[in-house]
């Protein structure tokens, strides 16, 4: 058991697995992972499909041709299909002030050319999502952007993106990703609320959605799955990127279910649409960094563990959820009560004010919230 199909849609990032641990501090440790070994090996491990960007498939132009005629024969042999696809527009000193809000003009119109040239590629593989990190929009210091002006710059591209997806008739839509910060001091779109506010000032914001990542919420001292089910009441999240993170520190891009494991529980319980709401149907999307200690063979070994965190957190959810105690306890912690709306049907304002109400005797009623969790502990701890 615990063994993904394709039907569970696991994605992994090219950059994922292909990462060579260059950091801050040291060098590569890895040697570079060719496209196609990755779709062959990720196929094996029973993942549905894989993302890129445009330099992790293609990092050299004259080998095009032939780079993609590879990869699309080594995805026709395994079946898995490319689902998103985004631009890098981070790691090139082109790109040291940012891409599409960069101080400079001629970088935002290369970036967008840049952006431009990969949604084609996009559309011809049959992605769905086009994702957006701006990593290197924002500063360090505060005299050096004019945010309102950057914020107008960002406007500008997503409107004319969505325009350019429109008249070629590509079925992409958008997904923003935000970050709070690293590799800029400060990000622009830093949180997903900042995000979705941003998208509503859009001329086509129905083409507009975010993918968020567990860390970069996590790395804000922010709760993702309340983050994500906002998302969901907004119909904004597009997309998603799950990995792991130990709190407030840089970003650590752990595999799913490392770091903060309990929040991975209600993660994955929000994306099952089981704490009520809709729930998630798109692909479950892995964009981690198999840390600097593994050599290929352990690569393959965090590649499994992200999807296996998931699958055994789905069955612990499943199982929390049909347990006949945590029902009884999720009703007695009045959770359903709280879809029932606080005017009645036909009721007046007027008869909501002149009921009678005994607050010293509501203020005094118990939730019961904590024995809901402990249930949900001893599920998560596997003693239920
Ligand atoms: C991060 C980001 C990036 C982006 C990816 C897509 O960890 O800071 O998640 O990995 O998701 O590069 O552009
Ligand atoms: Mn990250
Ligand atoms: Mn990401
Ligand atoms: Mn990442």
């Amino acid at each position: 058991s615990y063994t993904p199909a394709k039907s569970d849609k696991f994605s992994f990032g090219l950059w994922t697995v292909g990462w060579e641990g260059v950091d801050v501090f040291g060098t590569a440790v890895r040697a570079p992972l060719d496209p196609v070994l990755a779709v062959e090996k990720l196929a094996e491990l029973g993942a549905a499909a894989v993302s890129f960007h445009d330099d992790d498939l293609v990092p050299d132009d004259s080998r095009r041709q032939q780079v993609l005629e590879r990869f699309t024969k080594a995805l026709a042999d395994t079946g898995l299909v490319v689902e998103m696809a985004t631009t890098n527009l981070f790691s090139h000193p082109v790109f040291k002030d940012g891409g599409l809000t960069a101080n400079d003009r001629d970088v935002r119109r290369y970036a967008l050319a840049k952006v431009l040239r990969n949604i084609d590629l996009a559309a011809e593989l049959g992605a769905s999502t086009y994702v957006l990190w701006g990593g290197r929009e924002g500063s360090e210091s505060g005299g050096s952007k004019d945010v309102h002006a950057a914020l107008d710059r960002y406007k500008e591209s997503m409107d004319l993106l969505c325009a350019y997806v429109r008249e070629q008739g590509y079925n992409l839509r958008f997904a923003i990703e935000p970050k709070p910060n690293e590799p800029r001091g400060d990000i622009l779109l830093p949180s997903i609320g900042h995000a979705i506010a941003f998208i509503n000032g859009l001329d086509d914001p129905e083409l507009v959605g975010i993918n968020p990542e567990v860390g970069h919420e996590q790395m804000a001292g922010l709760n993702y799955a309340h983050g994500i089910a906002q998302a969901l009441w907004h119909g904004k999240l597009f997309h998603i990127d799950l990995n792991g993170q130990h709190g407030p520190r840089f970003d650590q891009d752990l595999r799913f279910g490392a770091g903060n494991l309990r929040e991975a529980f209600w993660t994955v319980d929000v994306l099952q649409g089981s704490s009520g709401g809709p729930g998630y149907d798109g692909y479950v999307h892995f964009d981690y960094k198999p840390p600097r200690t593994e050599d290929l063979d352990g690569v393959w070994e965090t590649a499994r563990g992200c999807m296996r965190n998931y699958l055994i957190l789905r069955e612990k959810v499943q199982a929390f959820r049909a347990d006949p105690e945590v029902i009884e306890a999720v009703a007695a912690a009045r959770v359903g009560e709280l879809s029932q709306p606080t005017l009645g049907a036909g009721e007046t304002l007027d008869e909501l004010r002149k009921a009678t109400y005994d607050p010293d005797a509501l203020g005094a009623r118990g939730l019961g919230f904590e024995r809901l969790d402990q249930l949900a502990m001893d599920h998560l701890l596997g003693v239920r």
